[in-house]
């Protein structure tokens, strides 16, 4: 696995959102037990956990998506390597789902790993989108702990850690999924979707 730090932009950002260390292992784990052949990421950042996807899955494609126009521009530079196995979009991540979805399109593995408290609204449109057998990880469900918390949140995270409640609850008992959450960095949720 090629280091994060050498990743173009690593050093942009105060806060560098990739993936931590143990996430990134799990992540690996799990692509490579599945060696899925179509994956979507919401959210590519400068493209790490993209390249974990196809560094481990080598026959597969991937799509990501990405808002932010630098992140997507970094993306593309660091994923060259995976020619046209790999495509950033640079887009609204529920914009470019609910085409994909119009499009018919399906994905036997999907990261989410995008905006925490879209969550639970992205959720119905994954569902159609992941194949029967795919796996749905998602990234920062326990988001700094606040979600296993008792007790009053602070303000400006109430709505993130709400609707994180929300998606975990939504998931977790929905007959056609059977799901595991794992306190691996900041909580990830794994999917599979039964039917
Ligand atoms: C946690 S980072 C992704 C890290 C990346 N998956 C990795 O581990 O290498 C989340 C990314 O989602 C992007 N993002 C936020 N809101 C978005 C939206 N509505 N649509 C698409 N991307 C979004 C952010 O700009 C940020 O780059």
């Amino acid at each position: 696995m090629e280091k994060k730090e050498n990743f173009v932009g690593f050093n942009k950002d105060e806060y560098v959102p990739i993936l931590r260390d143990e996430s990134i292992s799990f992540l690996y784990e799990i692509i490579k037990k599945n060696q899925p052949k179509k994956g979507l990421e919401i959210g590519t950042y400068i493209g790490y956990s993209a390249s974990i996807f196809l560094s481990t899955s080598q026959n597969a494609s991937l799509e990501t998506v990405e808002i932010n126009e630098e992140n997507a521009k970094l993306a593309r530079e660091n994923l060259k390597e995976f020619g046209d196995r790999v495509t950033v979009f640079c887009k609204d991540a529920k914009d470019f789902i609910e085409e994909r979805l119009e499009e018919k399109e399906k994905y036997d593995f999907i990261f989410l790993d995008g905006p925490k408290g879209q969550y639970i609204r992205y959720l119905p449109i994954l569902k159609q989108l992941l194949s029967v057998e795919g796996i749905l990880v998602a990234d920062n469900v326990y988001f700094h702990g606040m979600v296993k918390m008792e007790g009053k949140i602070p303000h400006k995270h109430r709505s993130i850690v709400n609707n994180l409640r929300k998606f975990i609850s939504e998931i977790q008992s929905d007959p056609d999924f059977e799901t595991q959450i794992y306190d691996i960095g900041d909580g990830i949720s794994v999917s599979k979707k039964l039917a």
